[in-house]
């Protein structure tokens, strides 16, 4: 999906993804000593918002419009204005704000491999030494068994996709690579969305 697609996607009156973080992105960095993070395709501005609330200095970056008002709007709700900011930017072709960050989230950027390695490349140049980079994303096992994400194989991954992206940077340790199961509620009860879990640290030299 493009930017314009993204834009009509995000024009009801509801938040798409919520107000709630991530469960994952709230497990897996909710403990860790806030510093500077960065939210790349940070959509609405959940994860962000979330973690300027325990003290991070947070800025999301997404590349429609429609997104990142809504981001804006959710941190003045949240009263975390001056904790988060949101960017209009193209986390594969545009420029991203300067680093380095403590900590790097990409949740659900369901792109190409192509497109998406660049993307965690980029993302992954952004770490501070000792950082921890996150990856969340839609798991490619939804198309059999699952409920979550886009049903495009071609923008679903696994995640040793993931591991596989960043394998040029023996820098970066493998903290976590699994496959995590996220409740989903339905119509007739709830089922069950396969998700990617990568968590990766950048070691201090
Ligand atoms: C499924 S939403 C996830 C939003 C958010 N990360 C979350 O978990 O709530 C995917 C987001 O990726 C953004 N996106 C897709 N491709 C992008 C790109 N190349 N650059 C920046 N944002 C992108 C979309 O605009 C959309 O907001």
């Amino acid at each position: 999906m493009d930017a314009a697609a993204w834009d009509a996607r995000y024009t009801g009156s509801d938040l798409v993804w919520g107000a709630a973080p991530n469960q994952f992105v709230a497990a897996e960095l909710g403990e860790l000593p806030p510093g500077r993070i960065i939210d790349l395709a940070c959509g609405e501005g959940r994860n962000a918002v979330w973690l300027a609330t325990r003290g991070w200095r947070a800025t999301g970056v997404d590349f429609s419009t429609a997104a990142v008002l809504r981001a804006d709007r959710l941190a003045a709700d949240a009263g975390v204005t001056d904790r988060v900011t949101f960017a209009l930017g193209d986390v594969v072709d545009g420029p991203l704000p300067t680093g380095p960050f403590d900590a790097v989230v990409v949740a659900y950027l369901q792109l190409p491999a192509p497109r998406r390695r660049t993307a965690l490349r980029r993302a992954a140049g952004l770490l501070a030494a000792g950082g921890t980079m996150l990856v969340v994303a839609h798991d490619s096992d939804n198309i059999t068994h699952g409920v979550g994400g886009p049903q495009d194989p071609a923008v679903l991954y696994a995640p040793n996709d993931v591991t596989n992206d960043l394998a040029d940077r023996p820098d970066l340790v493998v903290e976590k690579a699994e496959q995590v199961h996220r409740p989903v509620p339905g119509p007739d009860g709830e089922r069950t969305a396969v998700d990617v879990l990568v968590r990766v640290r950048r070691a201090i030299s």
